[in-house]
């Protein structure tokens, strides 16, 4: 169990899950409905395109070589500009922005957790505050892998067997969180799209007081 005084970011929103598994259809569709309602928000994710973000790509794209325990401390390393660095999400949630973002926290629980072990992930990761909702895409990877072998360029990690670990260290990580502050809905992401956006728009609605749903409808 991680430290129950561990801090939590109201109206900070994370969407997980293995690759492939929709998190990013979702998220366009999630702006546009958070647009529609008129609420202020900021849609990210990690790795960022901030430099530590970049350095990251390069290694995952297999340009540049690193031991997994050095990526899980970019990926640490990242997470803190993003949280911190100028117009990061502390600094948005502080301007009454939702804060939207694909992949925190529970990916290098689940991604590191899977190459170099739980413990260093952990640790690294220990002292960053919680989202107030975490919405996870469980999917099976056969089906998820499926969905990304038209894309052109692969990373590192999009290998099935891979992605069948990251699958059981997510579900291994999220256990870890259960009782906790932080709002756990699991979406069964194999569902068609439509299906999957109707839970997100409402569980995002609920965490925002607005009727989100109703937007998704126009
Ligand atoms: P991804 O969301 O798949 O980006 P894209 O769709 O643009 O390729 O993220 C890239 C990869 O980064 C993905 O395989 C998961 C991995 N990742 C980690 O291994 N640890 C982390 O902490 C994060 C945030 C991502």
């Amino acid at each position: 169990m991680l430290p129950a005084e561990r801090g939590r970011l109201r109206r900070f929103i994370v969407l997980e899950g293995v690759d492939g598994a929709g998190t990013t259809t979702q998220l366009k569709a999630l702006g546009a409905a958070l647009s529609a309602a008129g609420e202020p928000h900021w849609i990210s994710a990690e790795p960022t395109g901030r430099p530590e973000g970049a350095l990251i790509r390069r290694i995952l794209g297999g340009e540049l070589e690193a031991a997994p325990a050095t990526v899980a401390y970019l990926f640490a390393a990242d997470r803190c500009e993003h949280l911190y660095g100028s117009g990061g999400i502390v600094e948005r949630l502080g301007r009454g922005e939702a804060v939207v973002c694909d992949r925190y926290i529970l990916s290098s629980l689940a991604y590191q957790g899977a190459t170099c072990g739980i413990e260093l992930p952990l640790y690294l990761n220990d002292r960053f505050p919680l989202p107030s909702l975490l919405i996870y895409f469980d999917v099976d990877p056969r089906q998820s892998m499926s969905r990304i072998d038209g894309r052109e360029r692969r990373e590192i990690y999009e290998l099935l067997p891979f992605q069948e670990r990251v699958r059981a260290a997510y579900e291994e990580a999220l256990a870890r969180f259960e009782g906790g502050p932080m709002r756990i809905l699991r979406v069964d992401a194999g569902l068609p799209a439509a299906e999957v956006g109707r839970a997100v728009l409402a569980a995002v609605g609920e965490e925002l007081g607005l009727d989100l749903a109703a937007g998704s409808r126009e």
